[in-house]
């Protein structure tokens, strides 16, 4: 049952939420498409880097059909650097069912939403709300360490155990604000650290404010990442073209561009060139090596002139390659 917690922050949330290129303030948003694309970006990147990803996607595919048109390796060009390329097949396969099995329109209900591809609780429930103004509660790691430090809550905390006390608070009326305005409060006001607890509309119901233990609020526990290792081939022929090849459909970065490259146990003693990428479940440190007699190990590779690599979606990973070359 919202409360004046509820009315405070919206309130708060009209004068000071912020303007971002996804969102329509005082409602459901008109364009349901611009809000599962945004959701999708949103989920594993930040407002800054999504902003400029999202309105170059609105210009290049404007609605579902023209997305499902469009060649997966163009969808992929559009995502590159996003990472978590996941995502990119995913919005693509799903604006294929949507255009067959939906007249190209996105669902109403969570229900629908649920069954089509790349779409999940947490993405059906934020569409259910920014697009159609339902009362639907979305907890990502803004709305957590928010709800935790106003129950004032200490021990080490989960998604599903802060659900309930965000759902109290969600509006039954204003959906889509709400569900905005919280996750403002969370990324302008109620920050990781140094928060602004002075211009909070939270303040005087906030236990952890009380306390003064705000900082120490959420508790969450990082695990060290496992570490791999791999040798990178840079192979140049006499046209100075690199040999460059498509990962498989499937697995880690499936269906985008690479350097060849193995996996070894440990990196060499020797002092080569490195580039280090973190991926969600461990680290990668590739040692670049030039090695032009290495060409015919690699059958599946295609030559291609550096000023065309931009026709190909390299991942995060491979365009720190690049930059090295
Ligand atoms: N993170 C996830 N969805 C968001 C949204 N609609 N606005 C801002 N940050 C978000």
């Amino acid at each position: 049952m919202p409360t004046n917690l509820t009315n405070q922050l919206l309130d708060w949330y009209a004068q000071n939420g912020r303007e971002l290129p996804w969102r329509v303030k005082g409602g459901a948003h008109f364009d349901p498409y611009a809000v599962w694309i945004s959701e999708i970006m949103l989920q594993q990147t930040t407002v800054a880097t999504v902003t400029d990803y999202f309105i170059r996607w609105m210009k290049k595919f404007p609605d579902v059909k023209i997305l499902a048109k469009a060649d997966l390796q163009e969808v992929l060009l559009a995502w590159q650097g996003l990472g978590y390329y996941t995502r990119a097949r995913k919005i693509h396969e799903c604006a294929h069912v949507l255009t067959e099995k939906y007249k190209g329109e996105i669902p109403v209900n969570r229900e629908e939403l649920l069954k089509l591809p790349g779409i999940g609780p947490y993405t059906a429930s934020s569409i259910c709300c920014f697009a159609f103004n339902q009362p639907e509660t979305v907890v990502d790691g803004n709305v957590m360490r928010v709800i935790a430090r106003l129950r004032g809550i200490t021990k080490e905390i989960t998604a599903p155990e802060i659900y309930p006390l965000a759902q109290e608070l969600t509006s039954e009326t204003h959906g889509a604000d709400y569900a905005s305005a919280i996750m403002d409060l969370g990324a302008t006001v109620c920050t990781p650290t140094n928060p602004k607890c002075a211009i909070c509309p939270w303040i005087k119901s906030c236990i952890a404010y009380k306390k003064r233990i705000q900082e120490q609020i959420p508790q969450i526990k990082k695990l060290a990442k496992k570490e791999k290792f791999g040798q990178l081939y840079l192979i140049q022929n006499k046209d100075g073209a690199y040999l460059i090849r498509k990962r498989s459909a499937k697995g880690l970065l499936a269906g985008l561009w690479e350097f060849p490259w193995e996996e070894i146990p440990a990196l060499s003693k020797e002092k080569l060139p490195r580039v280090v990428h973190v991926f969600t479940h461990f680290k990668l440190t590739l040692e670049l090596i030039r090695a032009p007699k290495k060409a015919n190990d690699f059958p599946d590779g295609i030559w291609v002139n550096p000023c065309n690599f931009n026709q190909y979606p390299f991942p995060t990973l491979m365009q720190k390659v690049i930059k090295k070359l």
